[in-house]
C-alpha cells in the first residue's frame, strides 16, 4: 500500500469520525434528551419505603372473667412493684412523677387537682372505666398517644386484671365491673339469663311463658 493510499485511507477514517461526532452534536441540538428523574415503572415496595401499615389494636380477651378470677393483693403487690416509683395510693397522697391514684376509677381523665397532666391523656373523654384502665395499663402510649407516663404497659392479661382490681379496690366511685361471664364462651349446660337449656323436651311449657291463652275468637264479627 502506498502512502498516497495510506493518506486516503486515513483521511476516510477522520471525515467519518469527524461526520460521527458532528452527528451526535446536531442530535443533542436538534432532539433535548430528557432524563427521567424518577423511574417511570412503579413497582410497591422497591425503593420507596414501604408504606407503614396502620398497626391494628391488639384486641384484648374480655376483662369482666379475668377480673371475676383476680387477686387483689397479687395486684396490690404489683403495683407496688411496677408503679410505687411513681404514683402513690393513698387517700390524699401526694402525687410524684405521676398523680395520685386513689379513687382514679370512676373518675375523669386527669383527676387529680393541679397535675400537669399531658393534652393526649387530658383530652380522653368521659370518666375511667376497668376497660378503659385495661386498654391505658396494657400499653399507655397506645391508649394516649402523646402520654408523660414513661411505662411500657402490663402484657400478661391476669396480672393487668390483677392491677385494675386493686385500683377498684382503692376507688369508692367505680363503676360495676364489666360482666364476668364472656358472651362468646359461656360452659355448656350454663344457663345465662335464666333462659332454659335448648335440650329442653318441647312438650315442656317454658319457665315464665304466657300459659297457653285461647286463641283469636275466629267468629269475631269483620268490621
Ligand atoms: C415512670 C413513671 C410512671 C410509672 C412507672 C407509672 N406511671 Fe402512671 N402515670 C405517670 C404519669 C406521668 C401520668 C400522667 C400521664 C399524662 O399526663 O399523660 C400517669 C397517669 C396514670 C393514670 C391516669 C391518672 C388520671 O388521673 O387520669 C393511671 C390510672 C396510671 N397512671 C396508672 C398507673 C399504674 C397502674 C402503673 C403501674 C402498673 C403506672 N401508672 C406506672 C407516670 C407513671
Amino acid at each position: 500500500m502506498g502512502s498516497l493510499e495510506l493518506n486516503k485511507a486515513f483521511g476516510a477514517i477522520l471525515t467519518a469520525g469527524i461526520a460521527f461526532m458532528m452527528a451526535g452534536l446536531v442530535g443533542g441540538v436538534l432532539v433535548h434528551p430528557h432524563r427521567l428523574e424518577h423511574s417511570a415503572i412503579h413497582i410497591e415496595g422497591v425503593g420507596a419505603a414501604p408504606a407503614a401499615a396502620p398497626a391494628a389494636p391488639e384486641a384484648l380477651p374480655p376483662l369482666g372473667p379475668l377480673l371475676a378470677q383476680a387477686n387483689v393483693a397479687e395486684g396490690q403487690q404489683l403495683a407496688q412493684r411496677l408503679c410505687a416509683s411513681c404514683h402513690t395510693f393513698n387517700q390524699g397522697g401526694r402525687s410524684g412523677v405521676g398523680p395520685n391514684l386513689y379513687g382514679v376509677d370512676g373518675a375523669p381523665h386527669g383527676h387529680v387537682e393541679g397535675f400537669n397532666y399531658s393534652a393526649a391523656l387530658k383530652g380522653k373523654p368521659g370518666p375511667w372505666d376497668d376497660n378503659m384502665l385495661n386498654e391505658w395499663l396494657h400499653k399507655p402510649s397506645a391508649y394516649a398517644p402523646g402520654t408523660r407516663m414513661a411505662f411500657a404497659g402490663i402484657s400478661n392479661h391476669q396480672q393487668r386484671a390483677n392491677v385494675i382490681a386493686f385500683i377498684r379496690s382503692i376507688s369508692p366511685n367505680a363503676p360495676p365491673p364489666p360482666p364476668a361471664e364472656a358472651p362468646a364462651a359461656t360452659p355448656a349446660g350454663a344457663v345465662p339469663g335464666g333462659t332454659p337449656p335448648a335440650t329442653e323436651q318441647g312438650s315442656q311449657p317454658q319457665q315464665g311463658a304466657a300459659p297457653a291463652s285461647p286463641p283469636a275468637p275466629a267468629n269475631a264479627p269483620a268490621h
